[in-house]
């Protein structure tokens, strides 16, 4: 396999929920070319703290139609999904349908449909270590939108010793994130 993406603390400043914290560094690696016929990817997010916030991948949309499929190889964490909230068929970025929070521990697989917005945190005290099937690729656009909003809807914190999740000011209104296990999850669809 090989190392695809390196993300450290400068490139993931504009979504934490403040831009002076400091932390784990790089914040997480994506290996690529694996050689197992299901999965295409595996990221590594280190453990830890960045300020109040738990570690977490940058975020992003997809502008390809297609379901992607996490598996936890390792550790612990929560998914973040934010629904798209689409008025007159337009897409509206400041806007979000639905929160999901998805706690998932190892052997967790959480399918991702195409209108959700999505990003993993490590709320666990080791490396979290997830694998998926995406092989289509990203587009700068996929990031764009939360890059603008400095993150997705939800900042997730620990806040004695808990995960807290706190609304993230730069969108116009949220709904309450709903706190759901992978295993709950999957039942839904
Ligand atoms: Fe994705």
């Amino acid at each position: 396999m090989k190392l695809s993406v390196q993300k450290t603390l400068e490139q993931v400043k504009s979504v934490l929920i403040s831009s002076k914290s400091t932390g784990p560094d790089p914040v997480y690696f994506v290996f690529k070319e694996l050689e197992h016929e299901k999965w295409a990817n595996i990221t590594i997010i280190q453990n830890g703290k960045i300020g109040i916030e738990y570690p977490k991948t940058f975020g992003h949309y997809h502008s390809t139609n297609v379901n992607e499929t996490y598996q936890v190889l390792a550790g612990e964490g929560v998914m973040q999904l934010n629904k798209k909230h689409i008025n007159e068929g337009k897409w509206d970025p400041a806007l979000v349908d639905e929160v999901y929070l998805i706690k998932a521990k190892a052997g967790d697989e959480i399918v991702i449909t195409p209108e959700f917005g999505h990003s993993w945190s490590n709320t666990g005290d080791f490396p979290l270590i997830t694998c998926d099937n995406w092989t289509a690729g990203h587009h700068p656009s996929d990031y764009e939108e939360v890059e603008k909003h400095h993150g997705l809807a939800y900042y997730l914190t620990e806040e004695k010793g808990k995960a807290k999740a706190i609304p993230n000011p730069n969108y116009r209104c949220s709904p309450d994130p709903i706190w759901i296990t992978a295993e709950e999850f999957a039942k839904l669809s």
